[in-house]
Parts: structure tokens; sequence; C-alpha cells
């Protein structure tokens, strides 16, 4: 391992079958430690962005005070080291997902990009008028937008599966929906404006039935739950760094290698060529052929220090917490007069949306920002879901597995202050 990706692991994480120990965790994220408004900060605000532990922040100071040089092109030492850590950190990524072969992870931005290019790349050659891409009623505006734009150009419609009261998936309405032209089912594998956990393996077996490609958007299961791409069997999964306790502009597009083979470039540039003349261009082999540019070299070694990081946790261990977490803070939540939830799946994961009668969710996020508490308000990215509901607007509380019970008691304690101020 070179000196730029070799990191120190966190000597207060827990071995691997102890418990979680929380107060150990946060030490590892400094951000925690601060007050706002003159109150402990209790960051509640996951889903948007996760914080991030020393090991990650490190790695990319390491990077770029001892190591920065690019990638795939030196013949020098520091172009050698920063390649091997940029590649180590894609053979980080690939093992996290259990992806069999390395070559079928792509680097991007993030989640939003990573499904442009399956969209520009994989869909549009194949779309025709008539032809159809299936979404879900709960979709991130980064999973349908993109298929709107793809439809628009092509002649394509595209279908959206319903979702019952509880925000889950009408199973039997997928079947239905599945027809002989669709081309493509796009959908999200945890919501990130419900916490609904899709069944995205069952998903998956009964698209691939009638021979339809899947992609499923992990931004938000990705930092919660063990993700097995082999196992689910998905054509495509993506999912973006800052939400896996990694920095921002760096993502990941996991895609079977025939599919990847198959498809022609994202965008043109250096990196992803073989050769190139007036007359015609080679292009590289997947991955590299959709990695045009200089890419975020420290971007990708800080998620592979994060994933090394939450590795180490272990995901079933961060699953199993934040479940309880969630039933605690649910539970709570739902006994103060005129809250409603918004998302009574059965399987969830990390969310908590809800509306407070008489107090817009904006007031309430003003409100608990005043007692140092972060969460997100607003259509969260997924106007069409809460349209779903009749809400405009929601207040979102996101965990991590660095939350406490007493960061939930605070939550309620403030949204109890909420409804006594407007109530
Ligand atoms: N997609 C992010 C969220 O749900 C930004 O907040």
């Amino acid at each position: 391992m070179s000196a730029v990706a070799g990191m120190a692991a966190s000597a207060t994480l827990p071995e691997a079958g102890m418990t979680l120990d929380v107060q150990r965790i946060r030490e590892d994220f400094p951000v925690l430690r601060q007050q706002v408004h003159g109150k402990p900060l209790v960051y509640l605000d996951n889903a948007a962005t996760s914080q991030k532990p020393k090991a990650v922040v490190e790695a990319m100071e390491r990077y770029y005070l001892t190591g920065n040089a690019n990638v795939h092109r030196g013949i020098h030492v520091l172009s050698e080291q920063a390649t091997e850590a940029f590649e180590g950190a894609r053979a980080t990524v690939a093992r996290f997902f259990n992806v069999g072969d390395v070559r079928e992870i792509v680097f991007v931005r993030g989640a939003t990009e990573g499904i442009n290019l399956v969209a520009h790349s994989f869909a549009r050659p194949r779309l025709t008028v008539g032809d159809e891409i299936l979404i879900s009623e709960m979709e991130h505006h980064s999973n349908i937008v993109p298929w709107q734009m793809i439809c628009q150009e092509t002649g394509a419609r595209l279908r959206v599966v319903p979702i019952n009261d509880d925000g889950e998936l009408r199973l039997d309405e997928f079947e239905r929906l599945l027809s002989p032209r669709t081309r493509l089912v796009s959908i999200v594998h945890v919501s990130n404006a419900l916490g609904t956990i899709n069944p995205v393996k069952q998903v998956i077996r009964m698209a691939h039935e009638r021979g339809v490609p899947v992609l499923v958007d992990g931004a938000q299961a990705a930092p919660h739950l063990p993700v097995d791409v082999q196992s689910l069997d998905c054509d495509f999964y993506v999912c973006s760094g800052h939400k896996l306790f990694g920095p921002t502009g760096i993502g990941v597009v996991f895609g079977k290698a025939r599919h990847l083979e198959a498809m022609p470039p994202y965008q043109g540039g250096g990196d992803m060529i073989l050769s190139v003349t007036f007359e015609k261009t080679i292009y590289n082999e997947a991955p590299l052929k959709f990695e045009a540019g200089t890419p975020h070299i420290a971007g990708a070694i800080g998620l592979g220090a994060a994933i090394d990081y939450i590795s180490r946790v272990g995901l079933d261990r961060i699953a199993a917490y934040e479940g309880e977490l969630l039933t605690y803070a649910a539970d709570a939540i739902s006994t103060i007069s005129g809250v409603r939830i918004i998302g009574t799946a059965k399987e969830k994961a990390g969310i908590l949306s809800f509306v407070l009668n008489g107090v817009h969710a904006h007031d309430i996020g003003t409100i608990l920002d005043q007692e140092g508490i972060a969460i997100r308000t607003g259509h969260h990215c997924a106007q069409p879901v809460l349209q779903r509901f009749s809400v405009p607007a929601t207040a979102r509380a996101s965990v991590a597995f660095y939350n406490t019970r007493d960061e939930i008691d605070s939550l309620v304690k403030a949204i109890h202050k909420a409804t006594e101020l407007f109530g």
C-alpha cells in the first residue's frame, strides 16, 4: 500500500462482534463536538449529507500534502502512487458492494451523475417511440428528471408505480405496469423522503423474468444497509460518497461488465481514449471509458477511507443500531399531539419525516435550529411523493450510527416546544 493510500485505522473503533460504542465513535467526528445557538449540536440531517470521520479528512490531506499528482498519466513516483491509491479506492468500493470485477465500478460525481450516465449511455440508444421506462412514485428528482429528458428526446414514456398509504411500493401495480414495452426499471432502494426500504431483490427478479434490466438508486441505502450487488443481481447500482461519510463530488456507478462494454461513452476527453486522430478515436475500456478528464482523485481516496471506516464498524451493526434508534424516535414522536408521520412502511431505514398540525415545516426547522438541532425541511427533492401524501413539505430527521437516544430525546423536547409556541 502506498503512503498516500495507507491510512491508520482509527484506534477508537470497536472490534467486530462488539456492540456499537457510540460515544467512542463520536470521538472520530470532531464536527459533532460543537455548540449551535449555545446548545450542543444534534445533527439529524444525515440524509442530506453525513459527517466525516477524521480518517477520511486525514486520507485526503495526506494525498494533497504528500502525494498530489495526476493518475494514469505519469511514470514518476508520485503519479504511480496516486494511481495506486485511486485504483485502490476503486477496489475498496468493489469489495464493499461485493462486486465481482473491479472494472464494473465507475467513479462519477454522485448518484445524480450516475443515473444520468445510465440514462444517456445505456437507455437512450435503446429507446424508440412508445417504449417505457418504469420508476416509482417515491423517487428523488434525480431519478425522475433524467428519464423525463430522455423520454422527451426519444418519444419513450415514463410510467410510475404507485405506493400505498404507508409509503410502500405496490408490487401488484409494478407487475401490471411491467409491459412488453418496458425497457428499464429505475427504482430507489431507500426513499430519501419516507425512509421506505424497497424490496429491490424481488423487483429485480420480477423485471428480469421479463428480460427488463434494473437500475437501483442506492444513495440513501448504502450508508444504512449491507448492499451485495451480486446477490441483488441488479444491472446498475448508484450511490453518492458524501452520504456514505465520504467527501462531496464523488460517487459510484456499478454496472454489469457486459452492459458497460456495450455502452458508448458518456463524455469525451482525456483518459477515456486509447488513441486519437482527427479521423478516428478509439475509446478506452470500461471503467475508464466513462471517466473523461482528471477524476476527483482525493475524493475517491476519501471515499475509500470512509468505506474502510464503516466496514470496520460493520453495516450489520449499523443497521441494527439505527433500526432501534428509529423505532425509539418514531414511538416518541408519534405520541406528540398533532404529529403525522409521513412514511410508515414496515421496512424503513434512517429517515423520519413528519408534519405537525398548524405548524409549517420550515417553522419547525427554525425552532429546532434554535435548540441546536439540524434537520431538513421542505420537499426533499421529491415533490411527487409529497403530493401523494397531500403535503407541500415535511420536517425530516435522519439518523446515522453516531446519533444517540439522548439526541432523540432533545428532538422530541424541541418538537413539544414547537407545538406549545404555535398551539
Ligand atoms: N438528496 C438529499 C436529501 O434527501 C440532498 O436531502
